[in-house]
């Protein structure tokens, strides 16, 4: 490795301090400085990450610092704005997820990142580095997860009864949001069991409207989705449900077993595991909420108040990847398409749930 990578951090939200504190932990990056137009931001952020300079506007400061990478970390509808202008300044760019807001703008930042073919442009897929996906890829290329036939995926985050809004000094990019586009977490990692050249097809969506108050527009919105191969997806999204803690499961039903992911386990059935497990049938691995690879040396406690680990490793792999793509000038890791291949179906999603419920054809840059 040369000298670490002079990086900037764009906004300083929760996941923007959750970030900065894993950069600030990683020798490969140096975090030289911070952005955000709210000032009590700026400050919390300070409080956790002295060190960087912080300023008011993003634009100012990516003028004024001499930088090689960005990360995103604004509320998904600036994440093209500032990913077009570090690219066009010659930056590498790790982009937060959901990749785009619009499918005008997937067509935008496709031609962007193909016509700076010298600059790593990662999406930021944090789910499909959880350990218990890491697993699956590991699986997967050594042929043991069969092709996905159906699959049901929920990403449910806990809300409290009666609901009280977040004490955020902003306001939560989530009241106007539409679940159903945040839906990266779940359609990502379905993509280890779809073949290369598979992508979601036709998707039709419904949401529920309020019934309670709630800052949300709608309580939860359902998906259902078909891929070009004929596999049947359907996805929960949910901010705005009665319920304690995260949910974020999926089960994938494929031609050769079914693999469950429940938090932060992984359940496989597959007749050939039966012998190692416990219950007859199904292998569970715990992998619990802390990274288990600990080659590099990490002051443990410094990892575990990085934000709760980080969501239990993937933050760091996903950042050291994305390092030694740059340094070692490898494709990007997870690319452009792949991200658009998981990001475009929540938007055709919504579409479809302001009219209802129809059946929306979903595009793709590279075939329009
Ligand atoms: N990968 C993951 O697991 C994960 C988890 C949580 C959130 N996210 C993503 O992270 C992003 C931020 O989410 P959050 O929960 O931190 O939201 P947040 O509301 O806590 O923070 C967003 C911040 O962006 C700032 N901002 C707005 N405009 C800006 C601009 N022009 N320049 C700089 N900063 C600006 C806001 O002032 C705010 O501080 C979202 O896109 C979300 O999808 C990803």
């Amino acid at each position: 490795m040369s000298e670490p990578l002079r990086t900037a951090i764009i906004a300083c939200g929760s996941r923007a301090i959750q970030m900065a504190k894993i950069v600030s932990l990683l020798p490969e990056f140096k975090l030289v400085a911070m952005s955000d137009p709210h000032p009590d931001q700026r400050a919390e952020a300070y409080k956790a990450l002295p060190e960087p300079k912080y300023y008011e506007s993003t634009e100012e400061m990516l003028e004024k610092e001499t930088l090689d990478a960005v990360i995103v970390e604004t509320p998904p509808k600036q994440h093209t704005k500032y990913t077009l202008m570090a690219l066009d300044l010659g930056l590498h760019v790790m982009g937060e997820i959901p990749a785009v807001d619009t499918y005008e703008e997937a067509v935008q930042l496709w031609n962007a990142v193909n016509s700076h073919p010298d600059q790593v442009y990662m999406c930021g897929a944090t789910a499909n580095y959880r350990q218990k996906v890491r697993m699956l890829s590991y699986l997967k290329a050594h042929n043991m997860v069969g092709k996905m036939v159906y699959a049901e995926s929920e990403y449910a985050h806990g809300m409290e009864r009666p609901f009280k809004p977040r004490q955020k000094v902003v306001e939560d990019w989530r009241a106007s949001y539409d679940a159903c586009r945040y839906c990266t977490h779940s359609l990502g990692p379905l993509l280890n069991f779809m073949e290369e050249d598979d992508v979601f097809d036709t998707v039709a969506c419904m949401g529920t409207g309020r019934h309670f108050p709630c800052n949300w527009k709608d309580h939860a919105m359902v998906s259902i989705l078909n891929t070009r191969k004929n596999a049947v997806v359907r996805f929960l999204a949910s901010f705005g449900l009665y319920k304690s803690g995260p949910y974020h499961t999926t089960r994938i039903f494929t031609d050769d077993g079914m693999f469950e992911l429940y938090n932060e386990k992984l359940r496989i059935f597959k007749p050939e595991f039966s012998e190692f497990c416990e219950k007859p049938e199904i292998m569970e691995i715990p992998f619990g909420r802390f990274p288990m690879r600990f080659e590099r040396d990490f002051p443990v406690e410094k990892v575990l108040s990085a934000g709760g680990g980080g969501h239990g490793g993937a933050d760091f792999y996903m950042l050291e990847e994305f390092a030694d793509a740059i340094f070692n000038k490898k494709p990007s890791p997870c690319s452009i398409k792949k991200g658009l291949v998981m990001t475009l179906p929540g938007i055709f999603a919504a579409e479809s749930a302001k009219e209802g419920g129809t059946l929306k054809k979903i595009i793709y840059p590279w075939e329009a």
